[in-house]
C-alpha cells in the first residue's frame, strides 16, 4: 500500500507518577494540574494517565480535573473492564489507551492479548468508539497480535516497547527491528501506530527515528529528570530529543 512517511511526532507525558508522589502521603501536593500545565506549556501534545483499578496513584476526581483543564489533547490509560469504560464514556478523553491491568504489576507488564481476548476488547471498543474516542490498544511488536486489530475496530496501536528498553546490545538491535517490523505491517493495515513504556533519555531516539510512528508516551524517565530539573525543562529535553531524531527543527 502507497504510503507517505510522517515528519512529525508527538509526544504524549504520562503523569502518573506526579500522583504516585502525592498519594505516598496524602498531601495535596505535588499537583497534578500544576504539572499538566508546565507539560503543556513545554509543547508536549498529549496528558497521558493512567487511572488503575486499585487508584494506586490516579484518583477519579483527577480524570475530571485533567479533562477540563488540558488544553492539548487528554489520553485516557484503562483496562477494558466495565467500571474503567463506563469512567471514559463520562469523561470523553481524546484517547483512550487499552492496556491490561493485574493488581500485583509494578507497571503495564506486557502487551494486550487481543486474540485471546478478543470479545471483552472488542466490546470495549465500541462502547469508547461510539462516544467519538479515539481507541488505541497497547499491544507488543507481535504480528499475529496485530492482524487482529483491523476486526477489533480500533485506529491506533501503541507498541509496547519495554522489552526493547530493558534489553541491551545485540538483543537491543533485535527487539527494535521487530518494533520497525511491526510498525511496518501495522501500517500496511492503515492503524496508525504509537510507541511507549520504559523509553528515556538514552534509548528514545532510535524509536523516534522510525518514521511511521506518530505518538510516543513517556512517563517515568521524565519524571525522574523532573526531580532534578523541573518538569518543564524535562519535558523540552525528550522533546528535543525525538524532533532531532525526526529532523525536526
Ligand atoms: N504507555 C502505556 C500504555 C503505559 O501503560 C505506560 C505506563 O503507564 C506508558 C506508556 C509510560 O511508560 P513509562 O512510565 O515507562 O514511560
Amino acid at each position: 500500500m502507497p504510503h507517505t512517511p510522517q515528519p512529525t511526532i508527538e509526544l504524549g507525558v504520562n503523569i502518573d507518577h506526579i500522583a504516585t508522589l502525592r498519594q505516598a502521603r496524602g498531601t495535596p501536593y505535588p499537583d497534578l494540574l500544576e504539572a499538566a500545565s508546565l507539560v503543556e506549556q513545554a509543547g508536549a501534545q498529549a496528558i497521558t494517565i493512567h487511572l488503575r483499578e486499585d487508584r494506586r496513584h490516579i484518583q477519579d476526581k483527577d480524570v475530571y480535573d485533567i479533562r477540563k483543564q488540558c488544553q492539548g489533547r487528554m489520553n485516557l490509560e484503562l483496562a477494558a473492564t466495565d467500571e474503567m469504560v463506563g469512567i471514559a464514556c463520562d469523561v470523553i478523553p481524546d484517547d483512550a489507551c487499552v492496556v491490561p491491568e493485574k493488581r500485583e504489576e509494578l507497571t503495564t507488564e506486557g502487551g494486550l492479548d487481543v486474540i485471546g481476548q478478543f470479545k471483552r476488547i472488542k466490546e470495549a471498543t465500541t462502547r469508547l468508539a461510539v462516544q467519538g474516542i479515539r481507541v488505541s490498544l497497547f499491544i507488543e511488536p507481535d504480528i499475529e497480535q496485530i492482524r487482529r486489530v483491523p476486526d477489533i475496530g480500533a485506529p491506533v496501536i501503541e507498541l509496547h516497547t519495554g522489552t526493547y528498553a530493558n534489553a541491551s546490545g545485540d538483543q537491543q538491535l533485535r527487539e527494535l527491528e521487530r518494533i520497525k517490523d511491526a510498525t511496518d505491517f501495522a501500517r500496511d493495515l492503515g492503524i496508525q501506530v504509537n510507541a511507549g513504556h520504559g523509553l528515556d533519555y538514552a534509548n528514545t531516539a532510535a524509536i523516534a527515528a522510525i518514521a511511521e510512528i506518530r505518538e510516543l508516551n513517556i512517563g517515568h524517565s521524565i519524571v525522574s529528570r523532573a526531580i532534578f530539573v523541573g518538569i518543564h525543562r524535562a519535558t523540552r529535553q525528550m522533546l528535543e530529543i525525538i524532533n532531532e531524531a525526526r529532523g525536526v527543527k
